[in-house]
């Protein structure tokens, strides 16, 4: 269906915001560089980006399908919440809470009234720093993290998912998608981007502080037991016919079972009596012999899923 009148004054609208972010006076802080960059086009802001961020929709269904109901849902540098209606109002009223977590308040009014108008009680807007801001049930108690087109934005994307891997409980999710670029030397498996992907794409979106990266990926993958990682390429409205396509990918990834938790298993081993570990009947420490059979102890070990790119 072609766009209406009003769509096209909008994206002109959004369109020239985006012309004019490279020479204005931006701001101290990072809150305020990126109010003074979404401010005029909050309201502008769903319609456009439905376009040219590709893969959100697609990432919503698989975390929640990976998922399933209940738990915490936490959509870190959420926006105007197009993610939620994009989760849809089943799944939203199937979790205990969900919290929406930005530094931007416009985007955020337009959050709240989405909020409102949805009657979605459970979701919780916060304003606040994606790297530092804590839940009030505290660390290792999340189920989802979700970050859509903001760990481009956020300046210090390492500390983003050392803190999301804080905030999750053991086993709990994180699913990302966003623009990228391929290393030149791709891992084996992975998408290879042309010279001239690597090179424009960064510099263009950098004019709106939008940090294209080669390493999201294999740190996501580094640090997170791999559920599925999909690279696709997208068209920018408008110019796109012009260009190469922008790569994005999506990646869900399920926190492992913590480094400390390992270390208590393998304590447990030690303390088992021989015989225990190997099955037999045992004697108690006063050489009183046990009336049960132990079983072999085995350590728990997490099986990795999903071991091809898909
Ligand atoms: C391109 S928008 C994506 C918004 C939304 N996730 C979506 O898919 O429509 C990037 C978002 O990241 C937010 N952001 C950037 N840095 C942040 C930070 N340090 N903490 C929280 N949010 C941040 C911005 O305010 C903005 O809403």
């Amino acid at each position: 269906m072609g766009q209406t009148i009003s769509s096209i004054v909008s994206d002109v609208r959004v369109l020239a915001n985006l012309a004019m972010a490279p020479f204005r006076h931006a701001g101290e802080s990072h809150k305020e560089r990126l109010e003074a960059f979404y401010q005029a086009q909050a309201g502008d802001y769903d319609a456009f980006r439905k376009r040219l961020l590709q893969g959100r929709e697609e990432l919503m269904a698989e975390a929640k399908a990976a998922h399933g109901e209940g738990g915490i849902w936490v959509d870190l540098g959420g926006g105007t919440g197009a993610n939620l209606e994009m989760m849809g109002d089943e799944a939203i009223m199937s979790f205990a809470k969900v919290y929406l977590v930005d530094l931007c308040g416009p985007l955020l009014e337009v959050a709240r009234k989405r909020c409102e108008e949805r009657g979605w009680h459970n979701v919780q807007i916060v304003e606040d720093d994606a790297t530092t801001w804590v839940p009030e049930e505290g660390y290792g108690q999340v189920n989802l993290i979700t970050f859509s087109y903001s760990l481009t934005m956020i300046p210090d994307w390492y500390a983003a998912i050392e803190h999301a891997a804080a905030l999750l409980a053991p086993g709990g999710l994180i699913g990302t998608v966003d623009f990228y670029v391929a290393r030149k030397h791709p891992a084996e498996g992975m998408a290879k981007h042309s010279w001239l992907q690597r090179t424009f794409w960064p510099t263009w979106f950098l004019m709106d502080d939008v940090r294209l990266n080669m390493d999201h990926v294999p740190y996501l993958l580094r640090k997170f037991q791999k559920v599925a990682v999909v690279e696709g390429l997208a068209q920018v409205p408008y110019i796109g016919w012009l260009l190469p396509k922008v790569p994005y990918y999506r990646f869900i990834g399920k926190l492992e079972l913590p480094e400390h938790e390992e270390e208590e298993d393998d304590a447990a081993v030690i303390k088992l009596p021989p015989a225990a570990a190997s099955g037999k009947k045992v004697k108690a420490a006063g050489g009183k012999k046990l009336d049960i059979e132990v079983p072999t102890f085995q350590k728990p070990r997490m099986v990795r899923q999903g071991s091809s790119v898909n």
